[in-house]
């Protein structure tokens, strides 16, 4: 199957990077080399600043409304959920068998850390579901459109976005236009309103929007919005239900960051339960 199109060798290099600028809070072994994992400039995180560099260049309002009319047709697959989680999979990277965790066991050890925290069933499921915008690789997306962190386009880039520098080789950013405080925006006119850089995120939403409850459709749209849930950015564009909703965008987080564990969690022993799970909320099929 396709392997991901881009300088990382695998997400897990985003992944592992958003883990190091927001370590788990408490007594952690990876506390002792906190110091050591923030310094950006460190040549391991090359791949990952060049990663967000192209991300930084290439998001401009123009590219994610583009993507959002293409990928909004739901014109590429007929899957159920579950065969979404598994075409996920079929997905190749350079990453580590032995050691690097597959797509899907990410996804399980997420939902089954929500399960285990005795969370309500939308929840649990939420936490499986919630990446499988990444098939957005599988169509030929680069990896730039896929993953990293999410932004509004159309106003201006918060400074509390990870390499800020990296907007100005946006062509948006030399718009006078789209680059005052609220941009294309009214204050206060809610994130419905809002578009947000392009990537599996937004497309997982699409997907979802029908079915889930709006928690749930929070949780997924905006978990890499982390300028917003893990920097308070943005608020000026917020309206009272996205900050209502926001609590739980901020609950949902620790369990995408801090579930990950070398124990792998038993595939075939959890579909029933998942398959179960998915009937209560998806019809069997759906178009991607
Ligand atoms: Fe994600
Ligand atoms: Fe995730």
């Amino acid at each position: 199957m396709s392997a991901t199109q881009g300088p990382l060798k695998s997400f897990d290099d985003w992944e592992d990077f958003v883990l190091e600028r927001y370590p788990e809070p408490g007594p952690s072994p990876s506390h002792k080399a906190k110091d050591e994992y923030r310094n950006y400039d460190d040549p391991k995180h090359e791949t990952v600043r060049e990663f967000y560099r192209l991300n930084h260049r290439h998001q401009t309002l123009e590219f994610a409304r583009k993507k959002k009319a293409e990928f909004g047709a739901r014109n590429r697959r007929a899957m159920s959920i579950w065969e979404g989680v598994e075409f996920l999979n079929t997905l190749v990277d350079d990453s580590d068998p032995d050691t690097d965790l597959s797509q899907i066991e990410h996804l399980l050890q997420t939902s089954e850390a929500i399960r285990a925290d005795g969370h309500p069933r939308w929840f649990v499921l939420t936490g499986l579901i919630h990446d499988l915008g990444k098939t957005l690789c599988l169509h030929g997306e680069e990896q730039w459109a896929v993953v990293g962190d999410t932004f509004p386009l159309g106003c201006k880039f918060s400074d509390k976005i990870v390499y800020p520098e990296f907007f100005s080789l946006n062509a948006d950013s030399r718009d006078p236009e789209l680059m005052t405080e609220h941009g294309i925006y009214e204050p206060g006119c809610g994130l419905d309103n809002v578009t947000m850089s392009w990537g599996h995120d937004e497309y997982m939403h699409m997907i979802a929007k029908d079915h889930m409850p709006e928690e749930a459709l929070y949780m997924i749209r905006y978990h890499s919005f982390y300028a917003a849930h893990r920097e308070g950015a943005y608020t000026h564009l917020m309206d009272g239900k996205d900050e209502a909703m926001f609590k739980w965008v901020k609950a949902f987080n620790p369990y995408d960051l801090y579930s990950k564990s070398p124990e792998r969690p038993d595939v075939a022993k959890l579909k029933p339960y998942y398959e179960d799970l998915i009937a209560e909320y998806f019809p069997a099929t759906m178009m991607w």
